[in-house]
């Protein structure tokens, strides 16, 4: 099932069970009036109530994920099971059971069944439904190696296991755009398996040396001197920085993605990185979280052992981790529900990172196309190539974000497609059905600016 259909299925459901409890209700008044006698404030109340629930637990139905809907629905049948029961008790304590009408009688057998169902799957290994378990990584002086490369290896992936379909990301939003197994290629940004090796060898290329621009040079966006370690921001910089090292290379790629682009990855001719400094706003890992993730990045390929890490360890006194990273509770995995601010759902889902939008502050990702989709979107359903099933610009930003693969665009400053797979695949499970509207309503109304 796509996961529309099943938005459109839980959302049917769920309106059908509000309105059911709301039939009942009136039934049930119906059949006091008709008949001296009845109690109708206690029935009315009893009946009101349960309209009431379930009217609470359709608002609560549109907040929720896809997967937490699936397993909230068994509530929602849970409670017109009893409305159906309580309707029973009603008409046998009135002696009017004949004049049930049969449509009850059709839906209690639906509802057991549902029930029995229900029963049934929650008995079976659980799908996860609930947030996951908060895990937590140490605080204060680091006092090994082991825990150092954990810390950055939570900034990089984040702290929460993987949900199903999506895959787990950190505060460093690497795994936005990096792959890190060996052979999992999926386009655009380079895959970090083996880079702890290549960090030494990359600073010895001819290309290192002068592309784009010279050892010694000014990179015009991040004032950083490229491959001058000691002349590395103050805040940032290594303890008697001297020799241009393979940590440095490391160190240079995340604060200046320009002052090296790896061959074939970057745009205007590989002089300009579409990777966003990490030291810098959105992500903004701070020294601490940076020397992190370099010593993560330096060991990983080799578990358990860390002998090429060259970052030392934070001894307590010299700075205290920062809040984020240091202590208790870490971050649920990435989720709006859309009762946020349009900005602040847009670059929790990352897309700044990728796409040039008009109207939020700092969005100038430059791996994927600006996002003018005003002009933009009617345009991809007219041509010929389209495959996919918009027929609205709005179905069309409904559906690259569900599915972007649907169709690829064409970037015609490069002469080529933009690389396919690169997108996210599951913002699905990241967005309530709310959010999901909000976002659409939003990106399909961005125009150039001006
Ligand atoms: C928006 C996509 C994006 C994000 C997010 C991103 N990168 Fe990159 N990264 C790239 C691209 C594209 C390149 C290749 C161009 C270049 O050399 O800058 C690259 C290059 C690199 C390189 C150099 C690789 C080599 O083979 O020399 C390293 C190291 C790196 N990234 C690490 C990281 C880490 C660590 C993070 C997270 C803290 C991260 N990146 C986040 C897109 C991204
Ligand atoms: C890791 C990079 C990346 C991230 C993050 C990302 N996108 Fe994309 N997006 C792309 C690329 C590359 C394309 C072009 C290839 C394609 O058509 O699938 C694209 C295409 C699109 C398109 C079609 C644009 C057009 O003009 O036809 C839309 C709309 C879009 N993205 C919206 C979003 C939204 C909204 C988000 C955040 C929820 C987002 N993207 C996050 C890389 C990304």
């Amino acid at each position: 099932m796509l996961p529309e259909q099943a938005d459109i299925l839980w959302t049917f459901t769920t309106i059908i069970f509000t309105l059911f409890s709301l039939f009942a209700f009136i039934n049930v008044i119906q059949n006091c009036r008709e008949r001296a006698g009845t109690n109708t404030v206690l029935w009315g109340s009893v009946f009101g109530a349960g309209f009431i629930i379930n009217l609470l637990l359709t608002n609560h139905m549109f907040d929720l994920t896809q997967q937490e809907q699936l397993g909230f629905i068994s509530w929602q049948v849970l409670a017109v099971f009893l409305t159906l029961l309580t309707w029973g008790v009603f008409f046998k304590s009135e002696n009017i059971e004949n004049q049930s009408p049969p449509l009850i009688r059709a839906a209690f057998f639906y509802t057991t069944i549902s029930i029995l169902l229900a029963g049934y799957t929650n008995w079976l290994p659980q799908q996860r439904s609930d947030p996951p378990p908060k895990a937590t990584i140490p605080t204060g002086g680091v006092e090994s190696m082991d825990a150092y490369t954990e810390m950055g290896r939570v900034i990089v992936f984040g702290s929460a296991p993987p949900v199903a379909g999506q895959k787990s990301i950190g505060k460093g939003q690497c795994p936005l755009c990096h792959t890190f197994d060996p052979g999992d290629n999926i386009g655009r940004c380079p895959n970090l398996f083996g880079v702890e090796e290549r960090s030494h060898t990359r600073i010895k290329e001819d290309r290192y040396l002068n592309e784009p621009i010279k050892i010694g040079e000014v990179d015009g966006a991040t004032g950083i001197v490229k491959g001058k370690p000691d002349e590395v921001p103050e805040e940032y910089r290594r303890a008697d920085a001297s020799e241009l090292t393979g940590e440095d290379y490391l160190r240079e790629s995340l604060m200046c993605p320009s002052c090296y682009v790896v061959k074939g990855y970057g745009k205007a001719g590989d002089t300009k990185s579409p990777m966003p400094v990490i030291s810098k706003p959105p992500i903004s890992l701070s020294k601490f979280e940076l020397n992190s993730v370099i010593a993560w990045l330096q060991s990983k390929d080799t578990p358990g052992e860390f002998a090429s890490v060259t970052i030392p360890l934070p001894t307590g006194g010299e700075e205290a981790p920062p809040a984020d990273t240091g202590g208790g509770d870490v971050e649920p995995p990435t989720f709006v529900t859309g009762s946020e601010p349009i900005d602040v759902m847009i670059n929790t889902l990352g897309c700044p990172l990728c796409h040039t939008i008009p109207g939020i502050e700092g969005a100038v990702g430059e791996l994927g196309p600006k996002l003018h989709e005003k002009i933009n979107a009617p345009n991809r359903i007219k041509d010929p190539n389209y495959k996919g099933k918009a027929k609205t610009g709005r179905d069309y930003v409904k559906e690259s974000i569900l599915n972007p693969n649907a169709y690829i665009v064409f970037n015609e400053e490069a002469g080529e497609p933009f690389p396919e797979g690169v997108m996210p695949q599951d913002f699905a499970n990241k967005l309530s059905v709310n959010a999901l509207d909000k976002l659409v309503d939003f990106i399909s109304n961005t125009q150039p600016e001006g």
